[in-house]
């Protein structure tokens, strides 16, 4: 099997002679798939109940006869400017109340029962007509579920809500006692009181606004699953729909991955940060561990700049090589962009495409055609998977309870932690994966918990089993505090495993100067917290001398816990002394700003991803073996006979 190579195709937006020679490009750059239909539902529907099929007849006929797969869309992100002006009602309401209009895309309420009927039926339609079509491999469901309308605060949303409020609590009486509503006589008599969040004079409840994340990005699950229900009847054919790993913590991706047969996931560097190839390394880890470790597929990336950020550079030359193995290092076996063209004109005229403005005489067209050339040339790596002994913990609700606004401070995001503490793994070349505190943690040694503030209690016993069971926990301040409920656990932070970190803390003092020196000569930022050990060893502490940095053996395990968060490098040597502990070691010796990640065969078979993010040469030494790795470029180095 092939490598697949591609990306988004829109030949809407460009005349008949293009298609032609769209196909000839394809064939030159190695390309063999493309997602088509996305955004297409006005020129199928140009008016509610017409359809029009035959210019896309043409398209999946000429996509077959080259031999290029379609990954086949069903257009419900962007529904027609009819259906905004025929249903008002059914266009999305803003967090601030306001009622959105028609003109961009996916402006739609994901609860309303009539956006819902109109896309089941468009979606009908579609695999009516194409799923027997030879061109079409597989199918792409909507558009990046939520990427501008995970939360709308409609009418129909509050009815949806009311619904799933009385699933999850059976009664007022369960719903009072889950959001603390004995404060601020905020206690309900009738379920009619209960509204989406729309604004507060002043803090709203945390256990409301909580709730209604988990509400909104359920229904975006449950739209997903109605419309594979409808593509189901018609076509056996693999489903997915891509995701925001990299990017978009509004929608419950473990709920949501156990939806789609196949992860797939769209990933855009930061182009102002020189560091944005760790974030995409988490992206990619991300996206592969939804699919518990089996291959997934990049649906987009971009060839170079993007148009949504402040100032969108031009990838250098040589980096969309780099992001593009980073991702396949790590576990993709399917390499696609957004888009194959970069269009002359709408929202997006200035966003990279596969063919570029320029045309072909560009480095983005050379560089797309030694991509398809080197895919091709990996083809044997293909379904070898990505091993990891390490796992960092991300959790939905979590991440949502901490945006409220009345918190000890509002320095730091469960985003920002992560990736603070992903980016320390990745330093430390330490492949990981990312887990979900209840998830299984069996196959792991080494476990860091990044300001898991929300724990549920089977979350809680599931480290506490982990670490007991031998495994090492690297746990970080604002972590265990409260449960699922956004219900502190009381008797001395952190409430939720004091017995397995071996430390009480009584209170917290963020650092209003944001700095507080540590003994061992680095510095802690942001937080400081008056921790005492209830049987843990002081690693290190304050100039004052309250314990930085504690570590606690419990059963046969051992719990590394922080009371700050300290500098990065700091953070380097506790993870190094932690990741000594877990048993657990980086793939290769490699200098800084060089990524080194193995995929393998069961048969034994594997290889070396060895790329280097710097301006000068490198060397590698994995097993023995010293690995030469030029300045900006990737070396594939096969380690089997
Ligand atoms: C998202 C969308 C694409 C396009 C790109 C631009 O990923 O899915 O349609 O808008 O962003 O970066």
């Amino acid at each position: 099997m092939a490598i697949v190579y591609g990306g988004d195709y829109n030949p809407e937006q460009w005349p008949r002679e293009t298609w032609a020679e769209d196909m000839r490009l394809m064939r030159e750059a190695g390309v063999n798939r493309v997602s088509v239909g996305i955004f297409s539902w006005a020129l199928f529907e140009p008016e509610e109940g017409r359809y029009e099929f035959a210019w896309f007849d043409e398209v999946l006929d000429l996509l077959a006869a080259n031999g290029i797969e379609a990954c086949l869309a069903t257009p419900t992100a962007s529904p027609p400017p009819w259906f905004a002006a025929t249903y008002p009602e059914a266009v999305m309401v803003d967090a601030d109340g306001r009622q959105l209009t028609h003109g961009s895309r996916q402006g739609f309420d994901p609860s309303s029962d009539v956006y819902i009927a109109k896309a089941l039926q468009i979606a009908e339609k579609i695999a009516e007509r194409y799923a027997d079509h030879p061109a079409v491999g597989l199918w792409h469901l909507h558009n990046e579920y939520g990427c501008h309308n995970t939360r709308s605060y409609t009418k129909a949303a509050t009815a949806k809500f009311r619904t799933w409020l009385r699933d999850r609590y059976g009664d007022l009486d369960g719903l009072n006692a889950a959001w603390g509503t004995a404060f601020w006589s905020q206690a309900y008599s009738s379920w009619d009181q209960v509204y989406a969040p729309l604004p507060t004079p002043t803090i709203p409840n945390p256990g409301h606004v909580v709730d209604w994340k988990r509400f909104s990005s359920w229904q975006l699950v449950q739209n997903y699953r109605a419309e594979a229900a409808v593509i189901r009847k018609y076509s056996d054919k693999p489903m997915t729909t891509n995701f925001m790993t990299g990017s978009h913590p509004e929608i419950d991706l473990w709920e949501f991955s156990g939806a789609v047969d196949i992860v797939s996931t769209d990933h855009y560097l930061a182009g102002e940060d020189p560091q944005a190839h760790v974030n995409l390394g988490f992206a990619a880890d991300y996206a592969r561990s939804l699919g518990a470790g089996k291959p997934w597929i990049l649906m987009e990336h971009s060839t170079s700049a993007v148009n949504w950020q402040g100032r969108n550079r031009a990838k250098a030359p040589r980096e969309m090589l780099r992001n593009s193995l980073a991702h396949f290092a790590r576990g993709a076996d399917a390499i696609m962009f957004f888009q194959w063209r970069a269009s002359k004109q709408g929202a997006e005229k200035w966003h990279s495409g596969m063919v570029p403005h320029a045309g072909t005489d560009s480095k983005i067209w050379r560089e797309v055609c030694e991509l398809g050339a080197t895919l091709k040339s990996l083809a044997e790596v293909e379904g070898s998977r990505v091993q990891a002994e390490t796992a960092i913990l991300w959790d939905f609700p979590n991440a949502w309870a901490q945006e409220h606004e009345a918190r000890p401070t509002n320095e730091f995001t469960a985003q920002g932690i992560f990736d603070a503490y992903y980016a320390a793994l990745w330093r430390a070349g330490i492949t990981a994966d990312v887990a979900e505190p209840e998830g299984d943690l069996s196959k792991y040694k080494f476990v860091v918990v990044p300001a898991v503030y929300l724990l549920s209690r089977k979350g809680a016993e599931n480290l506490r089993q982990f670490v007991n069971g031998g495994g090492t926990v690297l746990v970080t301040p604002y972590s265990g505090i409260a449960d699922e409920t956004d219900t502190v656990y009381l008797g001395g932070y952190p409430g939720a495993f004091r017995d397995v970190v071996g430390v009480r803390s009584e209170e917290f003092y963020p650092l209003i100067g944001g700095r507080v020196e540590l003994a061992s000569g680095g510095h802690g930022t942001i937080w400081s917290e008056a921790a005492e050990p209830a049987g843990a060893e002081v690693r290190d502490t304050y100039a004052d001398g309250t314990p930085a940095w504690l570590v606690n053996r419990f059963g046969a395990g051992t719990a590394h816990y922080l009371t700050t968060f300290p500098d990065p490098d700091t953070l380097d040597r506790i993870v190094a002394a932690a990741a000594v502990d877990a048993g657990v070691a980086a793939v290769a010796e490699a200098p800084v700003g060089v990524e080194v990640v193995r995929r393998a065969h069961d048969d034994g078979r594997s290889w070396l991803f060895c790329i280097n993010h710097t301006d000068a040469d490198a060397t590698v030494k994995a097993a023995g073996v010293l690995i030469d790795v030029p300045a900006g470029e990737v070396v594939v180095h096969r380690e089997h006979a």
